[in-house]
């Protein structure tokens, strides 16, 4: 292939500008003051050491934690044992050979800890435990982004001068996106009993404070667009290879329902067995955005998310959507709606969710496999126009992770306007008909 030189600085340019908004994932605009904070609270001294509440609170807007869940791990600064645990366990004992008689429930060095499944004794649990590790996002229900465990320590110290602080946590939630600080000392927790009447304080608190890269988390986007208007036939698909390329074994056939038997009966296959629809883009979630209709002062749009994992129910799932129209969002249908206002002093950004117990799980890839809205937008007359893409979003995040878009120039385009403003008074004929059909 021979470029043309003068190619190579617009080239560069689009290079350079991939790299910038490669880079800039690590920092979340959307969401700047997002991350996970660890808190030990501890509660009590014992004669080897102490009893903390750890609470894990997602600060997160769109961002939770799905199924499998958390796992926490860190290492000991000196040689403490975990006596025992309420509402989460340690995933391996260790070498407790040292111990006669009581033996401890964990003697690693790094332990690492899972929360417990719903449904334990309630001798067993606290307060915010027993979740299966599944963690809300703030924006959709800070009363479920919490999730706390109980833990008793032994051989390390029992007053504020001899504790020393765990090191070096690790936060899998699920995949590996999380980094987390060092253990930072704080102003010990005080604690409110439910009437308002007695407050107690923990004997020393310290929190970390885990933050989300998307590159961290996976090499390649896990979700992207496709765009399509009622003013344009063509259909954008996603990009090819936008999460990846196929290649043998990493897929499944579209309609093979001998594979996706195995999918679904053979759960010890499954961590290998490839569990992603073959497709151009490869993606396991497409987002479909569609222009749909023009009125004299409102527009209106569809969005579709599709799932092509046949082995992932996407419970709690979140789409962020930014696009400068968001602030005149007029009516949502079928989703939750929230703005994500706070940080954004255009208002361009908000968050959709699915209503409990009709669509907040988006079901494994096939017929079901997808949930739509429409939404209705009031258009800014200064701002709004069908030309050059404006109508398409400026990005999509699906459970927090950013969507490969089309390129700008593959988008639908508008014919030109004459044609359109024939389109737009065809539409809205339409539409006033199915209205006058739907009153009667
Ligand atoms: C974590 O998030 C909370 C809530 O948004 C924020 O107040 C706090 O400053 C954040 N912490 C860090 C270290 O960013
Ligand atoms: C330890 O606890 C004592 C008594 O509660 C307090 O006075 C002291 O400031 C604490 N020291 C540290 C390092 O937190
Ligand atoms: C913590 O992690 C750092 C860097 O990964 C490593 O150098 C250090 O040895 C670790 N500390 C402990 C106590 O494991
Ligand atoms: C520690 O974390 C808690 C959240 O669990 C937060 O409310 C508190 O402000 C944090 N403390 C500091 C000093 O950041
Ligand atoms: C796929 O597998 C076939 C035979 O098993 C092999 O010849 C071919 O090179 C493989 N292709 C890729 C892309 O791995
Ligand atoms: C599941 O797959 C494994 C390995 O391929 C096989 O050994 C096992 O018999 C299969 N189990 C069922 C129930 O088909
Ligand atoms: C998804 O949910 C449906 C209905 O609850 C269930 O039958 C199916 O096994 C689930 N799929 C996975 C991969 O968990
Ligand atoms: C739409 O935006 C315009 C200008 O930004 C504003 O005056 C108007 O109140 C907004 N309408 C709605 C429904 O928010
Ligand atoms: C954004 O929304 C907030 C609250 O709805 C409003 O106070 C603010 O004026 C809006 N800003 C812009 C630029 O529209």
């Amino acid at each position: 292939m021979v470029f043309n030189t003068y190619a190579y600085p617009f080239l560069s340019a689009i290079a350079i500008v991939m790299i910038f908004s490669h880079a800039a994932l690590a920092f979340d605009i959307l969401d700047p003051t997002g991350n996970i904070t660890i808190k030990w609270d501890v509660m009590s001294w014992t004669p080897d050491g102490y009893v903390a509440v750890v609470t894990m609170t997602n600060f997160q807007m769109y961002r939770h934690i799905m199924s499998p869940g958390w796992t926490l791990g860190w290492t000991w600064s000196k040689k403490e044992v975990i006596w025992g645990m309420v509402g989460a366990q340690a995933t391996e004992q260790g070498d407790c050979s040292k111990f006669k008689g009581n033996i401890p429930h964990c003697c690693k060095r790094n332990p690492t800890v899972v929360d417990l499944l719903p449904g334990v004794p309630f001798n067993q649990q606290i307060a915010n435990c027993c979740k299966g590790g599944v963690v809300a996002s703030w924006g959709q229900d800070p009363s479920a982004a919490v999730s706390s465990f109980q833990v008793s320590v032994g051989l390390s110290g029992s007053s504020n001068r001899t504790v020393r602080l765990p090191k070096n946590f690790t936060l899998l939630a699920p995949g590996k996106g999380y980094t987390c600080s060092q253990a930072k000392p704080v102003p010990p927790t005080v604690f409110v009993s439910p009437d308002g009447r007695r407050r107690t304080q923990a004997m020393m608190t310290w929190n970390v404070t885990c933050t989300y890269s998307q590159i961290l988390a996976s090499q390649h986007p896990t979700c992207c667009v496709s765009l399509s208007s009622f003013y344009n036939s063509v259909i954008t698909p996603c990009p090819a290879c936008s999460c990846g390329c196929q290649n043998n074994n990493s897929c499944v056939a579209s309609g093979s329902e001998t594979i996706r038997s195995v999918v679904g009966t053979n759960r010890s296959t499954l961590n290998n067995a490839p569990s992603i629809q073959c497709t151009e883009h490869m993606c396991p979630i497409r987002v479909h955005w569609h222009v749909k209709l023009n009125y004299k002062e409102y527009w209106r749009v569809k969005i579709s998310v599709i799932n092509f994992n046949y082995q992932v129910n996407y419970t709690q799932w979140t789409l962020v959507v930014q696009h400068p129209n968001l602030n005149n969002v007029t009516q949502v249908f079928s989703f939750a709606y929230k703005p994500l206002v706070p940080y954004r002093s255009t208002n361009d950004s908000g968050m959709f969710y699915g209503l409990k117990f009709f669509n907040d799980v988006l079901m494994e890839a096939g017929p079901s496999g997808n949930i739509q809205s429409e939404l209705i937008l009031e258009k800014d007359i200064d701002t709004f126009t069908f030309k050059e893409g404006w109508a398409f979003p400026r990005n999509i995040y699906f459970n927090g992770d950013e969507c490969k878009m089309p390129l700008p120039e593959d988008y639908p385009f508008l014919p030109n306007s004459a044609h359109l403003n024939q389109i737009a008074s065809l539409t809205l004929a339409a539409f006033l008909l199915l209205t006058l059909l739907a009153s009667w």
